[in-house]
């Protein structure tokens, strides 16, 4: 299949965002048959709209973990029929990209770190989608947490410095724990540096070329 899947995972701060409007850049510039869905999740849809509101109420990182876990799996059910949709598209010499700022790899780390099991978990995501790449932006919780305080004052449920170091081992140990193309970038670099880093990897993995 020549179409990708491309997801981008990482703590909160980690530049995720500033990553993937580059990448998107990129890929539309290198090819005018290139054609691509670039989203997020959670997604602004009904489930993604209560999920942010639990996250600007909720000061408590481990609260509503349950409820958490069922809202982010429900706005990944409806995401996917989008991102399965776009990816399955065969046209003449046209290359389907769908970039995705974090997919069910959060859930892993993040509701694992709110103490819910991993096998748990594992259970309420079959069925999704297997990126062709995941790629990790990992750094240092103090230094996400020092660029986050930077750019604004108030944190969010899951921007304190103790979940976010758990956060982090989470994030890397999915390399080990799930049958999939995980790969991770030392995000604690220049925005520059780090883009270099993400095309390297991009088309060592024949991903890009
Ligand atoms: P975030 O990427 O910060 O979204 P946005 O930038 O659009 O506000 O995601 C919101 C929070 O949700 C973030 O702290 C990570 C968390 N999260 C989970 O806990 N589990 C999940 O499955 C997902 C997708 C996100």
């Amino acid at each position: 299949m020549k179409n990708k899947f491309i997801v981008l995972e990482g703590i909160d701060g980690c530049g995720k965002g500033t990553q993937i409007k580059k990448l998107h850049n990129f890929i539309f510039e290198q090819d005018k048959k290139n054609e691509i869905f670039t989203t997020r999740e959670p997604t602004y849809g009904n489930y993604g709209m209560k999920i942010r509101e639990i996250l600007k109420k909720d000061n408590c990182p481990f609260k509503n973990s349950k409820n958490l876990l069922n809202l982010y799996t429900k706005d990944r059910k409806e995401h996917t029929k989008l991102i399965k949709k776009f990816i399955s598209r065969k046209k003449g010499k046209i290359k389907y990209f769908v970039l995705s700022d974090r997919y069910y790899h959060s859930t892993y780390a993040y509701q694992q770190t709110q103490g819910i099991d991993f096998k748990i978990i594992h259970k309420t995501q079959k069925g999704f989608l297997k990126p062709d790449i995941t790629i990790i932006l990992d750094l240092k919780p103090e230094i996400a947490y020092k660029r986050m305080e930077d750019g604004r004052t108030s944190k969010e449920k899951f921007e304190k410095l103790e979940f976010m170091e758990e956060l982090r081992k989470n994030f890397l140990n999915l390399r080990e724990k799930l049958d999939e193309n995980i790969c991770v970038v030392d995000s604690s670099k220049s925005k520059i540096e780090v883009f270099e880093q993400i095309i390297k990897v991009l088309k060592e993995n024949e991903i890009i070329f």
